[in-house]
């Protein structure tokens, strides 16, 4: 009989205990739990557009399957969808890449991790303006590194501004992360913005520039997205861009994104990712190249659905007393300030102390469910998505103005 001493199971590592869960997935099985009990739920939480992926992308996913493109590429792509990703990039920054210079991954997500994994030694500092996208600070703190939490206040625009940009800057300073469009805010860096930054970082020649710029084609502004890339062309070397198809194309389970930037760095992804995953899936990079290759017609078709949830939300948002949404530029989230709330009382009695305890009270009284500001490193607030049909936008709305009416203030 085996002891039982040699069954235990392994015990997780130190640098487990600095990585938890992303609360976006939590929150996505709290929605499931819910549901599963019977209870209407309005997940104001979906952080995925709720279209279909285009036809011509599946028939290129078939089309592939069926040509055999069914094995191990090379662990930065296919050189169809490095080519592809070159013409895009172009396209939208007048830059041009070299192959050596693109990497692709399994989602933009992994290619961000990758990179903090390649570069960061311990203690490294990152610098993150709050809010920020809920898996920066993670990805940094189990690679070894530390984020510097740098607030970006409504006034700023929730934008990092180069004052504080300076202040943040020290000889440890590794990484500056730029999301624009941001996730949870909607801010986009104007052009300006973006070059008095670069003029920053061009400074301290040590610091490099992650651009995340996921949602540029979901924009509701001046395309393309202004890229850190385009202003500040003489620090290309010090630029890493990171994109992918998941929200332009409805794409997020295909699981593909690309970075753009320094050959060592993206080589060192590579390598890293010769020694996890191999490569990105050999079909679904064959998808990614018909999205890419394919013409603006479904972004187009989809950015003026969004336009008008984005402004059937708002419009809801900002007319119920105590919450103050901000005008997304870009992405299909709403941010919305829920500060003149937090002290209020619940009809049973409950004090609202905490960003929890609000989105426990909605969830309780009106079945809606939000993201709470304090995963973003900004309580106080929360975010609500409008990666859904204008019905249940209206429900939610609906439900939140009889939830926020509850609370004794
Ligand atoms: C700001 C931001 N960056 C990156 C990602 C990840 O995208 P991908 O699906 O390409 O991994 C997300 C997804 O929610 C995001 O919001």
């Amino acid at each position: 009989m085996a002891n039982p001493e040699t069954l235990r199971a392994p015990v997780p590592a130190e640098r487990m205990s600095r990585v938890k869960e992303s609360p976006s997935s939590r929150v996505a099985d709290r929605v499931r739990e819910f549901r599963a009990a019977g209870r209407k739920v309005l997940p104001l939480t979906i952080g995925e557009p709720d279209f279909d992926t285009p036809d011509h992308v599946k028939e290129a996913a078939v089309a592939a399957i069926r040509a055999g493109e069914t094995k191990y590429t090379s662990a930065n792509g296919t050189p169809e969808l490095q080519r592809a990703v070159t013409a895009r990039l172009r396209r939208k920054t007048g830059q041009t890449y070299a192959p050596g210079e693109i990497c692709v991954g399994g989602g933009a997500k992994q290619l961000i991790f990758l990179a903090f994994m390649a570069t960061l030694d311990e203690g490294d500092e990152v610098v993150v303006p709050a809010p920020y996208w809920v898996s920066y600070p993670d990805m940094v703190t189990v690679n070894g590194g530390l984020p510097v939490v740098v607030p970006a206040t409504a006034d700023e625009g929730y934008k990092l501004t180069p004052e504080r940009l300076r202040d943040a800057l020290t000889d440890r300073t590794k990484w500056v992360v730029l999301n624009t469009p941001n996730n949870p805010t909607g801010a986009v860096y104007s052009e300006a913005e973006l070059r008095a930054l670069t003029d920053v970082v061009r400074d301290h020649p040590h610091v490099c520039v992650l651009c995340d710029e996921i949602y540029d084609e979901i924009n509701y502004g001046a395309r393309p997205v202004p890229s850190a890339v385009t202003v500040a062309p003489d620090l290309k070397e010090r630029i890493f861009l990171v994109n992918g198809v998941s929200k332009a194309y409805a794409m997020t389970g295909w699981r593909i994104g690309y970075g753009a930037g320094p050959a060592r760095l993206c080589a060192a992804v590579g390598t890293l990712q010769s020694q996890s995953s191999s490569c990105p899936s050999s079909v679904s990079q064959a998808a990614a190249v018909a999205a890419l290759d394919g013409g603006r017609e479904f972004v187009d078709r989809t950015v003026a659905v969004y336009t008008e949830r984005r402004d059937l939300l708002v419009a809801g948002l900002a007319a119920i007393d105590g919450l103050r949404p901000t005008v997304p530029e870009g992405g299909f989230y709403v941010w919305v300030d829920a500060s003149a709330l937090l002290g209020s009382t619940t009809p049973s009695g409950k004090r609202v102390a905490t960003d929890a305890d609000l989105a426990e009270h909605f969830l309780d009284t009106s079945g809606v469910v939000v993201i709470t500001g304090d995963s973003y490193g900004a309580p106080g607030h929360f975010r609500a998505s409008f990666a859904l049909s204008s019905e249940i936008i209206r429900e939610a709305v609906a439900g939140l103005a009889r939830s926020v009416e509850s609370l004794r203030r």
